[in-house]
C-alpha cells in the first residue's frame, strides 16, 4: 500500500482514502506475488514485445504465476513505461483511475494520475516482479518465426526459444507531423504537442493543429500556463464527453459495442447537458458510439470564457504569422467550402498524433483478408497462431481504457492456450468466432472491430471460457488471476486418462 505519508486522510478526503483501502484489498487478494529471487521460472516461456504499461504488466501476470518470459525493447532503459515515457510532462490520465487498474498492484494516489504517477508505477511492477534482468533493451524486434516444434524464434535462434507470444507495442509510435506548405515563412516555433514545454507557451498565441485527444490535453496544459490565445483548428468533429466516472462507465456499458437505435438519448443528452451553447461543435454525422471520444470536461468552459476557440476548417498551409485555414460551417465536410482565415500564432501545436508501430514482424499468414488486424480471435489472436496475442496494439476506436483488467485477462487466456491444449482454439473456430461477430455487428457503420466498449469486451472473454467445457475449470484463473492449481491439477490428470496426440500438438500454424 501507499507509504504512511501518502495515505490520505480519511476526514479530509474520505472517498481517496476509501480508495486507498480498496486498492489495498485488491493488491493483497488477487496481485500474483513476484517471484522469489531463487524461483526457477518454467516453460511455457513467454516472449513479450515493448516495455510500456502493456508488456510490463503482461509480464509481471505471467512471472507472478510461475511462466518465463522474455521482455524486447526497441529503445533504451529510459522507455520502461512506453508512451508515458515520451509524453510531454504535464500529460495525464483524462479517465478516472479506476479505468487505469492495468495490474491489481497498481495503487493510485489519486482519481487523475499524472505522467509521473504512471510511470512510477509501471517502474514499480518491473522492479517489483524482477524483470529489470528479463527485459532486453535496444532491441527491435524485426521478424518472428516458428522452429520445426513450433517454438517462436524472435529475429534469430541466438535469443532463445518461446512458446507464446505477446506484441504489446501500442498504437502510439514516432510523432505524426504532417508537412504544410509555408512552413519555412512561419516566424514562430512549431512543435509536436509531445514536446510543449510551459515556459514556452506563457503569454503566447497558440495554434493547435488537431482535434483529437492530444489537441485537447494542450489546450488545458496551455491555459493552465497562461498563453495570451489558443485557437484550436480540427478538421474532423470528435465527440466529447464529461470527466465524470458515472457518464464514461454509463457508455462503455453499451454491450452491443455500436450504434444502436437507443444511441440518440445520451448523444442528445450531451448535447443538450454537457455541449449546450456549444453543440454547434458537437459532430452531426458521427455517432458517439464510432470513434473513441474525448474525455474532458473543461474544454467547455475554457471555449465559453474565450479562453479558447474552437475553429472547424482544412488546414490551407502557413504563413509568417500563423495558419491559414478554410474554415466550414457544421456538417461541411473535408475540403468542403468555406472561409478563408489566417490564425495568428507565435506557437503552432502539431498535435496530430502518433504513427501506429508496425506488427509487421509477425508471419505472413497473420495478415491473411479477411482475417487481418483487427478482425482477429477476441482481437488479438490471429488465428492462424492462437499462441499470440497482440495485446492493446490492434484496436482502432473504443470506449474504455486501454490500460486495464484486460491486459491480464488477456495474458492468462494466451497462458491457459499454452498450458492446456485442450482450451486451444483450432483456426477453424476463431474464424468462425470472428465470422460471428461481423454477422452480429453487421449494422454497425464501422467495421466489427474497428470500435468496441469496455462491456463488449468482457462478453467476448466471457463467451471465451463458456465456449469450450475444458475451459471451465479456467473460469477463476482466467478472470480474476487466481486459483491456478486447480486447472493444473485437472490438465495432469487429463493428460493421464485421454492420452491423445493433441498434447504433443503445438502452434504450428495453420496446419494445427
Ligand atoms: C498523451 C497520451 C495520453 C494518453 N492517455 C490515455 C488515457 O488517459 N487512457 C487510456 O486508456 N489511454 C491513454 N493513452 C493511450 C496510451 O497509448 C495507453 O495508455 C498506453 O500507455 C499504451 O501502452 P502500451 O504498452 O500498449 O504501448 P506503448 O506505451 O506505446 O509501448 C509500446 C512499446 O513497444 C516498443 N516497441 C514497438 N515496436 C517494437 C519492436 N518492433 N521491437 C521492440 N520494441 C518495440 C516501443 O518502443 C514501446 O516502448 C494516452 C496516450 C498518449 C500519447
Ligand atoms: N489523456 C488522454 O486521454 C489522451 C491524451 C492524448 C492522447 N491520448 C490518446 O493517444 C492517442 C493519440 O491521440 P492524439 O490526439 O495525439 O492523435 P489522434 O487521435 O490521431 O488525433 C490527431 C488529430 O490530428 C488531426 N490531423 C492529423 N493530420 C492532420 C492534418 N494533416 N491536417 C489537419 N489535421 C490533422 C486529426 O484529424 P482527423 O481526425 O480528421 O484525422 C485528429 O484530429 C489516442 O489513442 C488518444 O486517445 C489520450
Amino acid at each position: 500500500m501507499a507509504s504512511r505519508s501518502q495515505v490520505q486522510n480519511p476526514f479530509l478526503h474520505p472517498l481517496l482514502f476509501l480508495y486507498q483501502i480498496l486498492q489495498w484489498i485488491i493488491h493483497k487478494t488477487i496481485a500474483p506475488n513476484p517471484p522469489r529471487s531463487d524461483t526457477e521460472l518454467k516453460r511455457p516461456k513467454i516472449a513479450i514485445i515493448g516495455t510500456g504499461i502493456t508488456g510490463i504488466t503482461a509480464a509481471a501476470h505471467c512471472v507472478g504465476h510461475g511462466f518465463d518470459v522474455t521482455i524486447f525493447e526497441q529503445g533504451s532503459s529510459d522507455q520502461v513505461g512506453g508512451i508515458w515515457s515520451r509524453v510531454n510532462k504535464e500529460s495525464g490520465l483524462q479517465i478516472h483511475s479506476i479505468m487505469y487498474r492495468f495490474h491489481p498492484s497498481v495503487t493510485w494516489q489519486s482519481g487523475y494520475p499524472d505522467r509521473q504517477q504512471i510511470l512510477g508505477q509501471v517502474r514499480k511492477l518491473w522492479k517489483d516482479y524482477g524483470l529489470e534482468k528479463r527485459t532486453r533493451f535496444d532491441f527491435k524486434v524485426n521478424k518472428v518465426y516458428q522452429d520445426e516444434l513450433g517454438r517462436w524464434v524472435i529475429n534469430d535462434t541466438s535469443n532463445g526459444r518461446f512458446d507464446g507470444l505477446i506484441p504489446a507495442i501500442g498504437t502510439c509510435g514516432e510523432p505524426k507531423i504532417p508537412s504544410f506548405p509555408g512552413a519555412d515563412q512561419f516566424k514562430g516555433k512549431i512543435y509536436h504537442s509531445s514536446d510543449l514545454s510551459r515556459e514556452e507557451a506563457k503569454g503566447k498565441k497558440l495554434a493547435i493543429i488537431g482535434g483529437g485527444a492530444s489537441a485537447v490535453e494542450a489546450l488545458e496544459f496551455a491555459a493552465s500556463a497562461k498563453a495570451s490565445k489558443i485557437s484550436i483548428l480540427s478538421r474532423s468533429d470528435k465527440w466529447i464527453i464529461p470527466r465524470n466516472i458515472v457518464v464514461d462507465v454509463l457508455l462503455s456499458f453499451n454491450i452491443f459495442g455500436q450504434e444502436t437505435s437507443f444511441s440518440f438519448i445520451p448523444e442528445f443528452l450531451l448535447r443538450k447537458l454537457f455541449y449546450r451553447d456549444l453543440e454547434d461543435i458537437s459532430p452531426s454525422e458521427k455517432g458517439l458510439f464510432m470513434d473513441t471520444p474525448m474525455v474532458n470536461s473543461d474544454v467547455m468552459d475554457k471555449l465559453r470564457k474565450g479562453t479558447a476557440e474552437w475553429v472547424r476548417g482544412d488546414i490551407d498551409g502557413f504563413c509568417d504569422r500563423g495558419v491559414m485555414v478554410n474554415r466550414r460551417a457544421r456538417g461541411v465536410p473535408e475540403g468542403g467550402p468555406g472561409h478563408e482565415e489566417v490564425i495568428d500564432a507565435d506557437i503552432i501545436i502539431m498535435a496530430t498524433g502518433f504513427k501506429r508501430p508496425s506488427l509487421s514482424f509477425l508471419p505472413e499468414d497473420s495478415f491473411k483478408e479477411p482475417y487481418g488486424p483487427p478482425n482477429w480471435y477476441l482481437q488479438t489472436f490471429p488465428p492462424a497462431h492462437p499462441s499470440i496475442s497482440a495485446i492493446n496494439c490492434t484496436y482502432v476506436s473504443a470506449i474504455g481504457s486501454v490500460g486495464n483488467w484486460h491486459i491480464g485477462i488477456y495474458t492468462r487466456i494466451l497462458l491457459m492456450f499454452l498450458t492446456d491444449p485442450l482450451t486451444r482454439p483450432s483456426p477453424f473456430w476463431m474464424q468462425r468466432w470472428i465470422d460471428l461477430t461481423t454477422l452480429l455487428k453487421r449494422s454497425s457503420p464501422t467495421g466489427a472491430f474497428d470500435f468496441f466498449t469496455y462491456l463488449e469486451l468482457v462478453w467476448w472473454f466471457t463467451f471465451c471460457v463458456a465456449f469450450n467445457p475444458f475451459r471451465w475449470k479456467w473460469a477463476i484463473f482466467v478472470f480474476f488471476g487466481v486459483g491456478l492449481n486447480l486447472p493444473k491439477a485437472l490438465v495432469e490428470l487429463e493428460e493421464k486418462i485421454l492420452p491423445r496426440k493433441g498434447y504433443a500438438v503445438r502452434d504450428k500454424g495453420q496446419s494445427l
